[in-house]
């Protein structure tokens, strides 16, 4: 009860109460022992006046004590009355008989004669408080002895020692006063401290979360908090906070203005509004169609990778010029002689212009720099990250060349480009300086570490300074954004604003904004219908043996950050926990070889088909085995036919910026009969919250989710799968582009820059 109603107080007045109370206590304390003290030294100091009371009379009593009673008695006269605290005397012979008392101690003589009989019989002078009545009386009973040492009489002293109490008890309301005193003031202090730094700064930081949260304006957290971090930390907080809310509003905005899907006819309307007659650009290091050789003849390939599924559909909607490294074998007869040709090739839709680099330049810039440098500095996924001055140099070089290519191929007018990843980190600035009315914007389709991690690269302030010639830089994720920023507060000279999330370097101004990216439904992408569909399932069921067989699908470029190893082990402790599922599951995974002249990445290829063998060995029988593991270039049927046939699909990355399988897992369900087992540590988790989550490292977490997803009730997979299938369906690949091309060109450029202003 009383705790209750202690809570219901201010903060400021319980701790004040709490130390003034604590503070009280100790002060009683020691005042209390210093009055004790006091009145232990106002007794001996009564002990003292009495003995010399005793002394100063022994002569005369001695005298008297010569004479017969009666005499001895007249001689004394009133030598032995009171006065002021001194109460009386009375003289006693040895026998016990009263010779004579003041008058104030006639009434307790009897008591008197006692104290002096024990004196006698102790035979030394004793002290003793005796009460009568209301009254204590100090009692001092001297023996007066003959010169030859024998008592001849007793002396009793008489002192009244109300005096001393009431003293004691005046003191103590003193000291009870001064101490009641001290103890408002400490509590005015304590609480008016308290409140200053403490109460009042933290309701106004209450009040202004509120604010915030309420959506009513507000600027800047309260200043005067008590610690700077903390306000500096809640100003990125509510900055990040708004920035998230005005992302989510204005997307929220456009799906209520119309409807909830975008598909690709919306998107080329859209686009046509934003590019106002410019020209579309998208400027990225892999191209999204290779040709190789294969039998001496070209041979289309789409490469595998987040980035190709993602942009191509945009491009195939919209046309427009992809400028990219031209990396197959194949890929300079199938170009023309400025790198050009239309794609996709059996029904073009936009151009390509492919840049060549030689092999030096595409071993510094591609595989050192930003595949053995950036891409593991920026997914902390243990693998050490190598920076080499040559690299370096050959990155800014290839970017100069990636950025020169989209000048040849904007011409004079006006444009719209849109770079893309890590590898063109340098390549915005460029294009500003060579052409600053042209909107550009950069997206980061990996993650962004955190300031500490991204300081070790050495051309780090070089890196953001290139990034920061953009007007718009998206990433996936809000706390990459966050990220971001406040590396470039840390290392780059620029002006930040946190409340609308923009750098200001050198007068131009960059947006940093989230846009979580997605892909296009597999009816867009003309998959295969039913029939067709039914068949090559059918196929691949036959060639794999995997007929009968309940299947789980991982469909990854071979890369450590995907997380392989972990998944494979979590598959062998699958089989080791639940032996009955033997010759009835299987694992298919379609693993695509990548970046193979790094050394990391042929190595890893090998520990994981050693590590897909051991499990085989361990748990295979007669035509079946636990793992199929298919290291190739799969074309888009194949992989839609296994996304499809897998009733469970498994995302185990270890970093992802955000993982597109995750989501084609999802758009191949249109039928909602299947279980996605995501790991907690792709972009894609934040998204799809009704997959299975997991921590990859955890292999008995993981071991079970793959259990839970196989046992799982029809209807629970259903409603999880309806919620994300909506999820992906309305977050497509295009509604990701509009709204990254409707921030780029919403901005209108400064009146020098514009044309149309002048
Ligand atoms: O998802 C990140 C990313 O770099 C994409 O840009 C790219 O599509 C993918 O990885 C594949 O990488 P690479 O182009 O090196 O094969």
């Amino acid at each position: 009860m009383l705790s209750k109603s202690l809570h219901r107080l201010p903060y400021s007045l319980r701790m004040g109460l709490l130390i003034a109370a604590l503070i009280g206590l100790l002060i009683g304390a020691l005042a209390w022992i210093q009055s004790e003290r006091e009145h232990l030294a106002d007794l001996e100091e009564m002990d003292r006046r009495s003995y010399v009371i005793a002394h100063q009379m022994a002569h005369s009593v001695q005298t008297a004590l010569q004479l017969p009673d009666k005499e001895a008695a007249a001689a004394l006269g009133s030598a032995l009355e009171g006065y002021q605290r001194l109460t009386g005397l009375a003289l006693y012979r040895p026998d016990g008989r009263l010779i004579s008392a003041g008058k104030g101690v006639t009434d307790f003589a009897d008591s008197l004669r006692a104290i002096a009989l024990q004196a006698l019989e102790d035979a030394k002078d004793i002290i003793v408080i005796l009460p009568v009545g209301d009254t204590r009386y100090h009692i001092l009973a001297s023996l007066i002895r003959a010169p030859q040492g024998q008592p001849e009489g007793i002396l009793v002293v008489v002192h009244d020692l109300s005096f001393l109490e009431q003293r004691a008890t005046s003191r103590l309301f003193q000291v009870g006063f001064w101490l009641a005193l001290v103890i408002l003031l400490l509590l005015i202090l304590i609480v008016a401290g308290i409140w200053a730094v403490y109460d009042r700064p933290l309701n106004r930081l209450a009040e202004w979360m509120r604010q915030l949260r309420t959506g009513d304006a507000v600027d800047a957290p309260p200043i005067e908090l008590p610690v700077a971090r903390l306000a500096s930390e809640s100003d990125r907080l509510a900055a990040s906070f708004r920035a998230a809310r005005s992302a989510h509003q204005a997307q929220a905005r456009a799906v209520v203005r119309a409807g909830n899907v975008w598909t690709r006819d919306r998107l080329r309307a859209h686009v046509v509004d934003c590019l106002q007659g410019g020209q579309l650009l998208v400027v990225s290091n892999r191209e999204p169609y290779l040709h190789e050789l294969r039998d001496g003849k070209p041979y289309l390939i789409k490469p595998a990778g987040g980035l190709v599924t993602a942009l191509d559909p945009v491009l195939q909607a919209c046309g427009g010029v992809w400028v990219a490294h031209g990396s197959g074998e194949a890929d300079r007869q199938t170009a023309d002689t400025h790198g050009r040709l239309a794609v996709p090739p059996d029904e073009p839709t936009y151009s390509l212009r492919r840049v060549w680099l030689s092999r030096e330049e595409e071993q510094g810039y591609y595989y050192g720099f930003a595949n053995e440098g950036l891409w593991p500095l920026c997914h902390l996924a243990h693998e050490r990250p190598i920076f080499r001055a040559d690299d370096w140099e050959h990155y800014v070089r290839a970017n100069r060349r990636f950025a020169d290519a989209a000048l040849e191929e904007v011409g004079n007018g006006p444009a719209v480009v849109l770079v893309q990843d890590y590898q063109l980190a340098l390549a915005p600035r460029f294009l500003k300086e060579a052409r600053p009315e042209l909107k550009i914007g950069i997206f980061w389709h990996i993650p962004w570490p955190n300031p500490e991690a991204f300081r070790i690269c050495p051309w780090a302030p070089e890196l953001l300074r290139g990034m920061l010639g953009a007007d718009l830089i998206g990433f996936h994720l809000q706390q990459h954004c966050n990220n971001f920023l406040d590396t470039v507060d840390r290392m780059v000279e620029a002006r930040l604003d946190w409340d609308h999330f923009t750098a200001e370097l050198q007068g131009h101004t960059a947006r940093v904004r989230p846009f979580p990216i997605s892909v296009e439904t597999w009816a867009e992408r003309h998959a295969p219908n039913s029939p067709a569909l039914e068949q090559q399932i059918d196929l691949l069921r036959e060639r794999h043996k995997l007929d009968g067989q309940r299947i789980a699908v991982g469909v990854d470029r071979i890369d450590y950050t995907k997380g392989l190893a972990e998944r494979f082990r979590a598959i062998g402790r699958f089989f080791e926990r639940y032996p009955h599922y033997r010759e009835r599951f299987t694992f298919v995974q379609l693993g695509a070889p990548s970046r193979t002249h790094i050394p990391r990445y042929r190595s890893y290829i090998n520990e994981l088909e050693a590590l897909a063998d051991q499990i085989n060995w361990r748990f295979r029988s007669d035509g079946w085995q636990p793992i199929h593991f298919l290291i190739g270039h799969h074309d888009s049927n194949t992989v839609y036919a296994f996304l499809c046939m897998a009733e469970v699909g498994i995302v185990s990355s270890l970093h992802d910026g955000m993982n597109l399988v995750a989501k084609e897992y999802i758009a191949a369900k249109p039928q909602l009969d299947g279980v996605l087992i995501l790991s907690e540590f792709a972009g894609a988790a934040r998204e799809l919250a009704d997959a299975l989550i997991i921590n990859p490292y955890d292999t008995e977490q993981f071991a079970e989710a793959i259990r839970r997803a196989l046992e799982m009730p029809p209807e629970e997979r259903q409603e999880r799968m309806a919620r994300m299938w909506r999820q992906v369906e309305e977050n497509n690949i295009y509604r990701w582009a509009a709204n990254f091309l409707a921030d780029l060109t919403s901005v209108p450029l400064p009146p020098a820059l514009n044309p149309e202003a002048n």
